[in-house]
């Protein structure tokens, strides 16, 4: 089916790109909103199965006060991207994944989710839709935001009893300063992001506004972004507010072991078969703070970060810094993965799904 006619403003094409790109200082791309032109939408109620969804403008939606995401914060995202390959065809990496996590997570929330079928098909039509907001190889990436929200009024603390599944993206450059550019965190030792029981192992919207204090505070002093210890005990490193930890030392790879309240990570676990495949161990187990402390090396795993070196922690006032650049491990896998998702290396794995 053709997409209808946009109503947000038509963009005027960029003259340095040709017809096929929309008006967007690509070489300025950060990791912001840039409205493109559709957005898919489908919707369910409760007890139901989504069935049938569609094109329709990028704009605003009509929500009730009462909607159940407004109260309740009954609500997913996901994250992924799409890129632009030299050859002028556009790829998805990996979109099951987001799709089978965009599914366990609804079973948490209590919410019907779509299908890994139409999870995919709904992000193929609204990137095939918005093809003109690919960035052009090397320039950054389609970014696509599916959610998944209870949109039906409830006043009583209760499943809503309407769902709708929303797709959008936006051309998105790298979220920290530059890809490679080291980033400094500070160790958050008062303010959690996820207790044991709780939602920090899925995507749920409500996991990230309680970083935000902590956040807002690390920036004013400085400090790109904040790791979280666990709430049960204080002692171990769980997560970065919008992506996954690494440390390396004595080239094995841990990570945080994914327990209920760290988010299984799309990247992260590419990353970890990337490593796996160099012939690296790797340790997916609980991290002593300690031992964050005494590593040779850190790095941070999300879609939107992608891979990015970690130049210093600093815990209770201690500042530890860490070797980064060409001869890091967390280089060697960010070119792996890079190269796999824009094709610059042949994609042995099957992460990437060609969609035009
Ligand atoms: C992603 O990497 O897709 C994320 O979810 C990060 C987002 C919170 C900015």
């Amino acid at each position: 089916m053709a997409p209808p006619a946009p109503s947000v403003q038509e963009a005027t094409i960029h003259s340095n790109y040709g017809e096929k790109y929309a008006d967007v200082n690509w070489d300025e791309l950060g990791f912001s909103l840039t409205p493109t032109d559709y957005m898919f939408e489908m919707k369910c109620f409760q007890g139901e199965e989504f069935s049938q969804g569609n094109l329709i403008p990028y704009g605003k939606i009509e929500l009730s006060p009462a909607a159940a995401i407004l109260n309740y914060g009954q609500g997913l995202f996901e994250g992924l991207k799409a890129y632009r390959r030299e050859d002028g065809h556009i790829v998805l990496f990996r979109p099951e994944q987001n799709a089978m996590r965009m599914k366990m997570g609804a079973e948490r929330m209590c919410m019907p989710s779509p299908s890994v079928e139409q999870f995919i098909d709904a992000v193929k039509q609204t990137v095939l839709a918005n093809k003109r907001w690919v960035p052009p190889p090397g320039k950054g990436s389609l970014y696509i935001r599916p959610l998944l929200m209870g949109s039906g009024s409830i006043l009583g603390v209760a499943p809503a009893p309407e769902y709708t599944f929303l797709v959008y993206t936006s051309p998105v450059g790298n979220y920290y300063k530059g890809i490679g550019t080291p980033i400094n965190l500070i160790v958050e030792d008062k303010l959690h992001r996820a207790t044991p029981g709780g939602a920090g192992g899925v995507k749920t919207i409500a996991n990230y506004s309680p970083v935000l204090q902590a956040l807002t505070q690390a920036k004013s002093k400085g400090f790109s972004d904040v790791l979280f210890l666990d709430a049960k005990t204080g002692q171990n490193i769980e997560e970065v507010s919008a992506c996954n930890i690494f440390i390396v030392k004595d080239k094995i790879i841990s990570t945080p072991a994914t327990l209920g309240t760290i988010l299984p990570g799309v990247t992260r676990k590419s990353i970890i078969d990337i490593a796996l495949d160099f012939g690296f161990q790797v340790e997916e187990r609980v991290i002593p703070v300690e031992e964050l402390m005494d590593a040779d090396e850190v790095f941070c795993t999300g879609t939107a970060v992608v891979v990015n070196p970690v130049g210093s922690v600093t815990y209770q006032g201690i500042r530890v810094e860490y070797k980064t650049g060409v001869e890091a491990v967390s280089q060697k896998l960010c070119a792996m993965l890079t190269g796999i998702q824009t094709g610059r290396i042949e994609d042995n794995m099957g992460w990437t799904v060609e969609i035009d």
